[in-house]
């Protein structure tokens, strides 16, 4: 099995894929100007826009591809007794020790122990803290959800939890989904928004957070479907990682061991990719049994079952559930687009985004700025935003103009020259061969969305 350890065989490292969401201002660290805040980020206006496009293209796979599929959007904070019958409030730690030496630093000793093997070494045998060598702790179970209290007076009454996963939201309307969706197992309810989770070992940028988004999916079904239907969401979710060019050699398709099984969960796969850090974990997708449906039901008294008025069977339907992270995955997509290259002498930093992930589909950009070429680049500008996400720039030079969309992923760029004045022609440059050609004014709003709705691959793969 591969570790967090296994180092990359490709040359991209998180330092640069960091400076590069710095200097573009993808992403960057929260709280910056107090000094931050540990593994808290803020994404900026082209790391908005990518991870947009991600989860609107996980919603289209879900929702404009499938029609057994609905939408929700349930609370952060729920009532307590949720994460009493799912199970979270007893079972979902982490254990922790603690340096007694010189550095007090806290570490999962799981992590310790799993590094210790990647090493060759003892897993069983006694632990030593890895940054100072003191001696460590016995190990404590770590509850991972963060607690905090509603209303005026914060007393053990009030306590709430802001929830660690988006899942228990859909299992706890099942009921609710089932009376409006007209749906039969098997069917999906699908959800994206924010979890939270006390990490004890955040890092690695976006890649483990304690605030990050999930996009989930449970997929309710009849239970002797259910091996069936976890090999249908495995092979799903990693076409539509290949399909938006994640080269199919840098994921692979993980199945848990009996002891690293969550409480929840009689099987479950990970599809991983090969971040810079190595192997680790993307999604999930797990098949969850009856465990959730059956525990709320116990909890709230309510029924939570399928009634099935042809063949008059009452049952619990399974759950499959394909769990992905909106952080995690747009830093995939960061990564396995991430190329740096020489043209004519220069290097020049590339993402070769898929053009439906890129947060801006075109540039627009004026030769010079004078001879009315600003204005005439503007108007096309106008025309050409109304369809697609369009950017207008024309500061310094045209060099440093298409670097900068490089950089950003643009897959095409329009360049007004003096012959555009001339015969109402621009160049059409493509970010991935760097053809330019010579297209008219008219009809150029058709052509790039011809070729963003193109079926496409990423030029890595050739
Ligand atoms: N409902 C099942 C569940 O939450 P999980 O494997 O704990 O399963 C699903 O989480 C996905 O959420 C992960 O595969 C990962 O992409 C993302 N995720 C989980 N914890 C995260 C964290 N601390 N920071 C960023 N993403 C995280």
């Amino acid at each position: 099995m591969a570790t967090e350890q296994e180092t990359r065989p490709t040359e991209v490292t998180m330092e640069e894929i960091v400076a590069l969401c710095k200097r573009r201002g993808f992403v960057f660290p929260s709280s910056e100007i107090y000094g931050g805040l540990g593994s808290t980020y803020d994404y900026g206006h082209y790391g908005v826009l990518l991870k947009n496009n991600v989860k609107a293209e996980w919603w289209r796979a879900m929702l404009q591809e499938r029609d057994d599929i609905v939408a929700l959007d349930s609370a952060i904070l729920q009532h307590p007794r949720v994460w009493e019958a799912s199970g979270h409030l007893e079972g979902f730690t982490d254990p922790l020790v603690q340096c007694l030496g010189k550095c007090k630093k806290r570490w999962r000793e799981d992590h310790l122990r799993e590094a210790v093997e990647a090493e060759g070494g003892d897993p069983d045998a006694e632990l030593r803290c890895p940054q100072c060598g003191g001696e460590l702790s016995e190990p404590r179970q770590f509850n991972l959800m963060f607690e905090t209290h509603v209303g005026p007076v914060a007393d053990e009454g009030s306590t709430v939890y802001l929830r660690p996963e988006t899942a228990q939201g859909i299992f706890i309307n099942f009921k609710n989904v089932l009376s409006f969706a007209r749906k039969k197992p098997p069917f999906g309810i699908a959800q994206v928004g924010k979890s939270f989770r006390n990490e004890i070992t955040p890092g690695n940028f976006i890649f483990r957070t304690r605030e990050f988004e999930q996009m989930e999916m449970e997929y309710f079904v009849p239970p002797a479907e259910a091996q069936k239907w976890h090999q249908h969401w495995m092979a799903e979710r990693e076409r539509w990682y290949t399909e938006l060019g994640i080269r199919p050699d840098h994921l692979r398709v993980r199945a848990h061991g009996e002891d690293e099984l969550s409480h929840y969960s009689s099987a479950t796969s990970d599809i991983e990719y090969l971040f810079p850090i190595g192997w680790s974990e993307l999604e999930g997708i797990a098949d969850r049994g009856d465990f959730d449906l059956t525990q709320h039901a116990k909890f709230s008294g309510e029924k939570l079952e399928y009634f099935d008025q042809q063949t008059k069977e009452r049952y619990v339907p399974h759950v499959i559930e394909p769990a992905a992270g909106a952080d995690r995955a747009t830093l995939a997509f960061l990564v396995d687009s991430y190329e740096v290259e020489e043209v004519e002498g220069r290097q020049r930093t590339v993402l070769r985004l898929h053009p439906r992930l890129a947060p801006v589909k075109v540039a627009v950009l004026p030769l010079v700025s004078k001879d009315g070429l600003p204005e005439k680049a503007r108007e096309i500008f106008q025309d050409l935003r109304r369809r697609l996400p369009t950017e207008f720039d024309e500061g310094g030079s045209i060099g440093k103009r298409y670097r900068r969309q490089d950089e950003i992923g643009t897959p095409w760029g329009i360049t007004v020259d003096h012959q555009t004045m001339d015969d109402d022609t621009v160049t059409l440059r493509d970010r991935d061969s760097l053809e330019q050609v010579r297209v008219p004014i008219e009809g150029l709003g058709d052509e790039l969305v011809g070729r963003l709705e193109a079926p496409w691959r990423t030029p890595k793969l050739d």
